[in-house]
């Protein structure tokens, strides 16, 4: 056992806490008021090869490994959860496509993905009426000939309006649930594969959403991932390591929270002393980083395993579950040591509070990590 980090994950989370620092943390507050996708930045972001950090050479990948992934996620989502969640959806979908892709898909898309020449990728799978069981979609896929006919709609799509390529899903076989599901590769400005509504959020408000209309879209053959009836699997497949990247994220929100506030209240006098004198925030504070530590453990266990090839379903739901509770509960008294200040949009932990809330609840709710944990300690899948 080695707690250590290497001489190269430790070169990866200083070049991301760099780029954070510098480019991401003085326009949060911007991107978070205006909602602009903060697309150069995601470009700069690719040029330092954090957004096919497990993607090899070939196609253009930093092949920085799932560790290091990890600690960039970190560094990133401390200084803007909505240019992370980007990062993460974008390293999602090469992964995908790296691994159920035909040659054709894998050299067309990924290089692309790799080097920012695409803002970024989308990861269709939600509908409107399957959210946390998307195995009920209602999207069909019908083999015309050499190609498939999509029809159907999908909801709250991460950056579907900037993705150059998206994974999306739909039903080749109605009557068989999650096995009659399969994935498809879909280019941007696909035509009948309409990008509409841009959800107004309460938090990652620099992180488009969008509904997504597919109207007779027609799709070559060749865009299958995998074989018929896979996409379900390779929904999950991909949600496991999704879900390490939003731990992470959870990990870097709760930090910013808490070492602002803990700043602040070295600074903050009331009663003639500064009230991080009080045993009432030394607490808040002790219980905060202690939780956060022990997140951020579980989230790299994790990253360890998929980095070593070992099944990681339970870590990462684990870690899914534990950071994203724990950084939910951490915003919470960080933006109450601050008082009144804490609750003024003038201050960051607002910011952070709403960023953090919907880690409990994209790339499954924690009610569906902990029935993804109980599954596997249960033996019941
Ligand atoms: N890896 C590989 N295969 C898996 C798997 C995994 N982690 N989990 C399940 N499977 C397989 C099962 O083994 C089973 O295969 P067999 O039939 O061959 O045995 C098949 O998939 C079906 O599994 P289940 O019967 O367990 O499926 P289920 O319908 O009961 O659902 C679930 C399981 C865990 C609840 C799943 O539906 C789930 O994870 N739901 C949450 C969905 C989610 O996370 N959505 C996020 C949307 S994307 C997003 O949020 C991105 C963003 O915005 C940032």
């Amino acid at each position: 056992m080695d707690f250590h980090l290497t001489e190269e994950q430790k070169m990866t989370q200083k070049m991301a806490r760099d780029f954070a620092e510098k480019e991401l943390k003085p326009r949060a507050a911007e991107i978070d008021a205006t909602g602009i996708h903060p697309l150069p930045a995601l470009k700069a972001m690719a040029e330092l090869g954090m957004m096919g950090m497990n993607i090899p050479a070939e196609y253009g990948g930093s092949q920085a490994g799932v560790v290091s992934y990890s600690l960039a996620m970190t560094e990133i989502s401390k200084a803007c959860a909505a240019t992370a969640v980007t990062m993460s959806v974008t390293n999602m979908v090469a992964e995908v496509i790296n691994a159920f892709g035909n040659e054709e898909a894998k050299s067309a898309h990924i290089p692309k993905i790799c080097s920012g020449e695409y803002s970024c990728g989308a990861f269709a799978l939600t509908e409107s009426t399957a959210g946390s069981d998307p195995a009920s979609m209602k999207s069909s896929a019908k083999l015309k000939g050499d190609h498939y006919v999509l029809n159907g709609s999908k909801t709250f799509i991460t950056s579907a309006e900037h993705a150059g390529v998206l994974v999306v899903w739909a039903k080749t076989d109605k009557a068989a649930a999650a096995k009659g599901i399969s994935a498809f590769l879909v280019g941007k400005g696909h035509p009948g594969f309409i990008v509409g509504r841009h959800e107004e959020k309460m938090g990652q408000r620099g992180s488009p959403v969008n509904e997504i209309i597919m109207e007779n879209c027609c799709l070559p053959r060749g865009s299958l991932l995998g074989q018929e009836g896979d996409g379900f699997k390779i929904a999950m497949m991909a949600l496991d390591g999704g879900r390490i990247g939003i731990g992470s994220m959870a990990v870097g929100i709760g930090l910013a929270a808490i070492e602002y506030a803990t700043e602040y209240a070295k600074n903050r006098i009331q009663f003639d002393q500064p009230i991080a004198s009080f045993q009432a925030i030394q607490w808040m504070i002790a219980d905060s980083f202690t939780e956060l530590e022990a997140a951020r453990l579980l989230v790299l266990r994790a990253s360890f395993l998929k980095e070593k090839g070992q099944r990681f379903t339970r870590e990462a739901s684990m870690g899914k579950l534990f950071a994203a509770e724990t950084a939910n509960r951490v915003c919470y008294k960080a933006l109450q040591m601050l008082g009144g200040y804490g609750y003024m949009k003038e201050y960051p932990l607002e910011r952070y509070t709403r960023d953090c809330r919907v880690t409990t609840i994209y790339e499954g709710t924690s009610e569906i990590q902990r029935l993804v944990i109980a599954r596997e300690i249960l033996g019941l899948k």
